[in-house]
């Protein structure tokens, strides 16, 4: 039997890890699987632990307002040093570019534990840009002992840097795991079949979550009246400020002008996001500034847009699959292989590149067209089955 921790902290750590923690448990003759979440977030990593079932085992509670990096880091750090030792696992996983991920491979490097990194080999080789992401996972990667490359170009990374071949492996992103266990309950449950879900309580209690948190989405009035809608997200910190600001300005153009368009915009829960968002946005008649949705409603209403805007990573990763043309509000991006596809573009955060695009693309019916193919270059689904193989001969 090997022990194997699986640490994280934020929404889109559990969303990736999810799939990794459930298909482990499937091999309870092979592994003891141990959850530790820092809590790096809490809303709204809860809402992820509640979808996919996890109860971890343990839970570092660090989550404060306005947290800054030496926080995160520090609070971390000594969490896990007692986890680490209590629960003495053989490997240590994390996911991604967090701080989380980063001070967990750290942490259990201080400790000899070995350490297999997902979604390893991403980089724009730009170091303040994602900040603090950039370094976060290319420092993981000095520390790491399995590193799980989602596609060929990010195992190619790792080995310009000198990681040794017989110590990467190209799996695919578990994201394209997650959403594809969702999007299939929501297929059994539009037919009212019980195959996925089993209960048909079960199943009703998903369409009310999913209503419930889309109760925009579903009043046909403002329906008929904006028939386009635009999903927006955002969160990154080498945006806060003037970066923010343009963003905002520029969802405001285009909803004065565009009043066939709604916007629809979860917003983060950071305060350096939402105080620019709802000093900028509020109040404009076809502009809604909701909470942060669970991962289901969440996909429902990507299903349901027409476009989206976005500086998230892993909305980049899930739209391709389906089919939603993304405008990435980066300079940078590390997961180019959406761009290749022809499905996303990045359009930067300056307010008039992003009015242009997205008008553009609002209007000219050829390139809306090309870039709603459906592609797949973040895998198939089937990345946790592949991981859980490996370390099973591995270890
Ligand atoms: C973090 C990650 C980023 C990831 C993002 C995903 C770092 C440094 N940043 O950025 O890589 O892309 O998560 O969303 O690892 N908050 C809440 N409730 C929550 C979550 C956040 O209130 O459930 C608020 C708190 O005031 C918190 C703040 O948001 O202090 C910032 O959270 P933090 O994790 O530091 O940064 P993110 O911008 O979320
Ligand atoms: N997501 C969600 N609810 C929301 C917004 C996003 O469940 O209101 C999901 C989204 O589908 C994706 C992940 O959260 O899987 C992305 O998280 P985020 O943008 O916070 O982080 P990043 O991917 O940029 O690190």
């Amino acid at each position: 039997m090997k022990r194997i921790l699986l640490v994280f902290g934020t929404r889109p750590e559990a969303i990736k890890m999810a799939p990794v923690v459930n298909k482990l448990k499937e091999y309870s003759e092979h592994f003891t699987t141990i959850v530790c979440v820092t809590a790096q977030h809490r809303e709204m990593l809860d809402q992820v632990l509640s979808i996919f079932n996890i109860t971890p085992d343990y839970d570092l509670n660090i989550m404060q307002n306005n947290q800054n990096l030496f926080d995160i880091t520090t609070k971390v750090l000594n969490g896990l040093k007692g986890v680490f030792e209590e629960a003495k696992p053989d490997l240590v996983m994390v996911q991604g570019d967090t701080t989380t991920a980063f001070v967990a491979g750290l942490g259990a490097f201080y400790l000899k534990i070995p350490v297999g990194h997902v979604e390893a080999g991403l980089r724009t080789y730009d170091k303040y840009s994602p900040f603090p992401e950039e370094k976060n996972r290319h420092l993981l990667s000095t520390l790491t002992d399995y590193h799980f490359a989602p596609t060929e170009w990010s195992k190619s990374n790792l080995i310009k840097e000198n990681v040794p071949l017989e110590r990467i492996w190209v799996t695919g992103n578990t994201v394209i795991d997650a959403l594809m266990t969702v999007v299939r309950r929501q297929k059994s449950e539009d037919s009212q079949g019980s195959e996925v879900r089993g209960q048909k309580s079960e199943v009703r209690s998903q369409k009310t979550r999913v209503k419930a948190q889309n109760s925009v989405f579903f009043n046909s009035k403002l329906r008929t009246q904006h028939s386009k809608l635009i999903l927006v997200t955002g969160h990154r910190r080498e945006s806060f400020g003037e970066g923010f600001e343009n963003i905002c300005q520029a969802l405001k153009a285009i909803a004065r002008e565009r009043k066939d368009v709604m916007i629809v915009y979860p917003v983060h829960l950071n305060p350096n996001v939402q105080r620019p968002v709802k000093a900028i946005l509020k109040g404009i008649d076809n502009v809604f500034l909701i909470e942060p949705l669970e991962y289901e409603p969440f996909i429902f209403l990507m299903n349901e847009s027409y476009l989206i805007l976005t500086d998230s990573g892993g909305i980049q990763e899930e739209a391709p699959s389906l089919g939603k043309p993304v405008l990435v509000m980066r300079n940078t991006t590390e997961r180019p292989e959406g761009i290749e596809a022809g499905v996303v573009k990045l359009v930067g955060t300056e307010k008039e590149d992003i009015i242009r695009n997205t008008m553009e693309l609002l209007d000219n019916q050829m390139l809306y067209e090309k870039m709603s193919q459906s592609a797949n270059p973040y895998g198939d689904g089937r990345a946790s089955e592949k991981i859980v193989d490996i370390l099973s001969s591995v270890l």
